[in-house]
């Protein structure tokens, strides 16, 4: 089968089964070809609460898909593949994240949204990176337990007069974006602009001539009168500008990065995980209920 024969295919049974397809902008280019909405992590929970579709694919990692789930059990959520998992998601866990409330009984724990279910569920709030300094300078606390992410907890200390405890996890293809790399590409680029990514180190974000969620990128560069760009983030995000900007250029900073679980599916899968409703994302219900509420309350803020 051609990939126009797979695209139709999928198109036909999303109309059959009243099925919406939610696409993170770091997926293949080929899945904005049947995705229904693309967008960074906080619109593609905000769009799971809008959508009257019966059933959600979720084109992302596991924690969307969870996400998208908690947000509505009612509904059937479907990951084209297992091996979708974002490593980081999984860098803290509960009895970890027990352990440093236990230290800091007055702490308030602000969980990105790349955690698991469980996790979220010992959290007071979610937060994206689109909204994480809001989030935390909603909070009545003066200090927060911030996880998994310590670069993502950094970038929010610049920006709040909390206390924050961050915990020491990392993404590993936002960390190896360099301030070497970023000076390479600015002295070849003399005027383009530098849009970073906040799970970047604190040495790149000093660099930055803006500092963004994916999306946040996306429609920054629909307003700018610049012409040219360096993006430190995943390469999806490149793809993604350079199909929608054709009249502006867009250069990765060196020395790139891949997001290999988001890359993991494909358009064949797709179609599989239509045509077989697999694979069901679910979450046992007393963490679902709790998990909610840190989602709940974020949607609330931001
Ligand atoms: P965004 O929320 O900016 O889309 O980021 C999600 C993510 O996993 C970044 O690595
Ligand atoms: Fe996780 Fe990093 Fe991939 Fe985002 S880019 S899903 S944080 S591994």
């Amino acid at each position: 089968m051609d990939r126009r024969d797979i695209i139709e295919k999928i198109k036909a049974l999303k109309k059959e089964k009243n099925a919406v397809i939610l696409a993170h902008i770091y997926q293949r280019p080929e899945i904005y070809d049947v995705a229904d909405f693309i967008g960074d992590s906080y619109g593609l929970s905000k769009k799971a609460t809008e959508t009257d579709a019966d059933i959600i694919v979720f084109c992302g990692v596991d924690f969307m898909a969870e996400s998208a789930y908690i947000l509505n059990p009612e509904k059937t959520v479907l990951i084209p593949t297992r091996l979708a998992n974002c490593p980081m998601a999984a860098m803290v866990d509960v009895d970890g994240l027990r352990k440093i409330k236990a230290k800091h009984p007055e702490a308030a724990v602000v969980s990105y949204v790349n955690t698991t279910a469980a996790v979220k569920a010992e959290s007071d709030i979610c937060c994206t990176s689109a909204n994480a300094v809001k989030v935390v300078n909603s909070l009545e606390e003066d200090e927060v337990i911030f996880v998994p992410d310590s670069n993502l907890a950094h970038y929010v200390m610049r920006n709040t007069a909390k206390k924050i405890i961050p915990w020491s996890g990392w993404c590993y293809v936002h960390q190896k974006f360099s301030p070497e790399g970023i000076l390479r590409a600015k002295e070849i680029h003399l005027d383009a602009k530098v849009l970073v990514h906040p799970e970047c180190i604190s040495a790149v974000v000093d660099l930055a001539d803006e500092v963004f969620s994916t999306t946040g990128m996306v429609n920054y560069v629909r307003q700018s009168p610049d012409k040219t760009f360096i993006i430190a983030t995943e390469i999806g995000v490149v793809e993604r500008l350079r199909l929608e900007f054709p009249e502006k250029v867009f250069f990765q900073a060196p020395p790139g990065g891949t997001c290999l679980q988001m890359k993991k599916i494909t358009l064949p899968l797709v179609l599989d995980s239509l045509k077989n409703e697999q694979f069901t994302v679910k979450v046992p219900e007393d963490i679902r209920v709790r998990a909610k509420k840190a989602l709940d309350r974020m949607l609330d803020v931001a």
